[in-house]
């Protein structure tokens, strides 16, 4: 009865007009890395701004789509020449600097595989997702180095660390590429990929397990384009701003992908949040279409709308929000002060591309996500039987047809766990969601123990394993809880070994212990000392009755609670 994704390689309906529109033809070559940068250039829009970066400290670049095409053969050469291979895994492990949208680009125009990481990631996160990916090369800076080369002796695939900002002599196996001083490669010969090769590696977290590696392939672009067109709504004249890093999917499928693949520019700002300069940002380069997040604006919210009202951001034409629920406040409240509604979408790592969404010129419900995108089919499926739900208003488990471009083609390592993901013809999503009698889907939430933490997924098992390498430790469950801001966060249950007793200490310690480990996001909000954790009769902590105390839910069915 399980099935697997569509047929690979093929573009059908929609998504073959869309191929089509970008010059693709089915069976045909493809590669994101020429199609953003090179073709773009061959349309005649090579002195078109593409990136327009700015950093906190005020640093600045502007390239065109010509330095583009440019800057990524120079950097596609350098990987080349680093002896790496077509499928070959390259992490960049970089800040939001002009190389990582290059070396983004650069990568896949060599075949090989871009696994962009979050720089803000500990050792143990860096460790665990270099290690599954068996990563060939990482690139980096030399304000990351450190947690690379304490990681080093333990990962005998990376052959090869680049350093794009390197001083001094290089250390073992360390290579230094000056991207902007290096001779421009005028032609470069891009890898033939096709439809099916591997393009971005993703990791992704899972209730059980380690993250997973969602693979994605060259063949996603018709989805990334078509999606960046019709819902981002870019236009020839936008100037556009995604404040996703691409350590996560936002910031490539609409961070690099969607907006060059569209010929448009796109604005980068390396710097967290900070409402005044964010503002700034939108003033100064007069962005147009802006792509946040649910936390971002609930940051900005907080601030209260003066410091919108201070400056001039009638720029702002189109809004769109992604990553955790969009309430409704939220929705009202830019309204109000920009005038225009944020639009929710809804997607993941998995789908590639936004599938539910809000459409420009749509109605607006706001606390809803929006229909299913056209060229999407979507519906929600009865928690057992696995059936569609037809009943408006009912609450099932979000379903997609497989069958549209960007959908992922396996997690690495674990093709179990990928098939385990389809099931009557449905690839499940693992959200929960009705719908409503005009096609309106009104999330309900996750059917796993993921923690969504202000946009970002955060995997329970990973910090239950860190925090086992504690000497106090004996066991812990990591769940979420409410949080005005970040919608969830993290709390740890944590119970002792003998002779550790429960202090303020230990906690900042166990709280700093995950922060440096893993990554901030990832770090407890609190930590509980109990004396022990409710369990299944098999032995298996139970999250959810610690989660539902936490949410002031129901526990639900408790049957197979153990009595202790
Ligand atoms: C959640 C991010 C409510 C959901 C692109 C999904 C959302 C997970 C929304 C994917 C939304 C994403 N409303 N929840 N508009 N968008 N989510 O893989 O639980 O980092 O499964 O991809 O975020 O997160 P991921």
């Amino acid at each position: 009865m399980t099935t697997t994704a569509a047929q690979p390689g093929t573009w059908t309906g929609t998504w073959l007009e869309a191929a089509r529109e970008i010059g693709l033809e089915p069976g045909g070559p493809v590669n994101i890395g020429w199609h953003c940068s090179d073709r773009i250039c061959r349309m005649g829009l090579g002195a078109k701004r593409a990136l327009l970066w700015e950093d906190a400290e005020g640093r600045s670049r502007t390239l065109t789509f010509d330095d583009l095409r440019l800057l990524t053969n120079t950097f596609a050469a350098f990987v080349r020449g680093l002896g790496v291979g077509p499928g070959e895994r390259v992490c960049l492990f970089l800040d939001r600097v002009p190389e990582l949208y290059i070396g983004f680009l650069g990568i896949l125009k060599t075949g090989a595989v871009a696994q962009p990481l979050f720089s803000a990631f500990g050792e143990d996160s860096l460790h665990v997702r270099l290690q599954d990916a068996e990563t060939a090369a990482i690139v980096t800076q030399r304000k990351h180095l450190g947690k690379v080369r304490r990681i080093r002796e333990k990962l005998p695939h990376l052959r090869r660390i680049v350093v794009v900002d390197g001083a001094g002599a290089p250390g073992p196996g360390e290579v230094h590429l000056d991207l902007f001083g290096a001779a421009p490669v005028q032609e470069f010969a891009v890898h033939p990929t096709t439809a099916d090769s591997p393009s971005v590696l993703h990791y992704t977290s899972g209730t059980t397990g380690q993250p997973k590696g969602a693979q994605h392939v060259h063949g996603s672009l018709p989805a990334q384009y078509l999606t960046s067109k019709r819902v981002l709504d870019l236009r020839p004249e936008d100037v556009y701003w995604c404040n996703a890093d691409p350590g996560w999917v936002t910031g490539t499928s609409y961070g690099i992908i969607g907006p060059w693949v569209n010929g448009a520019t796109q604005a980068v700002l390396d710097s967290g949040f900070n409402t005044d300069r964010w503002y700034d940002f939108v003033a100064k380069h007069r962005i147009t279409v802006w792509y946040s997040a649910p936390t971002a604006i609930r940051l900005l919210m907080r601030e209260g709308g003066e410091a919108a009202r201070r400056r001039d951001l009638s720029c702002l034409r189109h809004l769109c929000s992604v990553g955790e629920p969009l309430n409704a406040e939220a929705v009202v409240w830019s309204e109000r002060i920009f005038g225009r509604p944020f639009l929710d979408t809804y997607w993941q790592t998995e789908t590639g591309c936004i599938v539910i969404t809000n459409l420009p010129g749509m109605k607006v419900k706001p606390g809803s996500m929006g229909k299913a995108f056209p060229g999407i089919e979507a519906t929600v499926l009865d928690m057992n039987s696995l059936r569609p739900l037809d009943r408006p208003g009912a609450v099932g488990l979000i379903a997609l047809r497989p069958g549209w471009p960007s959908l992922i083609r396996t997690y690495r390592n674990k093709p179990d766990a990928y098939a385990s993901k389809f099931r009557n013809g449905w690839y499940l999503t693992g959200d929960r969601s009705s719908i409503d009698e005009d096609g309106y889907f009104w999330f309900v939430g996750r059917d796993d123990d993921v923690i969504n933490t202000g946009g970002h997924l955060v995997g329970p098992f990973e910090i239950e394993s860190a925090l086992l390498e504690h000497p106090a430790v004996a066991e812990s469950a990591a769940v979420s809880k409410p949080d005005p801001v970040n919608m969830e966060v993290v709390k740890v249950f944590v119970t002792l070994k003998p002779g550790y007793e429960p202090s303020d200490d230990l906690e900042l310690e166990i709280m700093n212990r995950i922060r440096r480990k893993l990554s901030p996001l990832a770090m407890p909000q609190e930590i509980q000392f109990v004396d022990s954790l409710p369990k299944t009769r098999s032995g298996k902590i139970m999250r959810r009755v610690l989660r539902a105390k936490e949410w002031n839910e129901p526990v639900g069915d408790l049957s197979s609670l153990m009595n202790d």
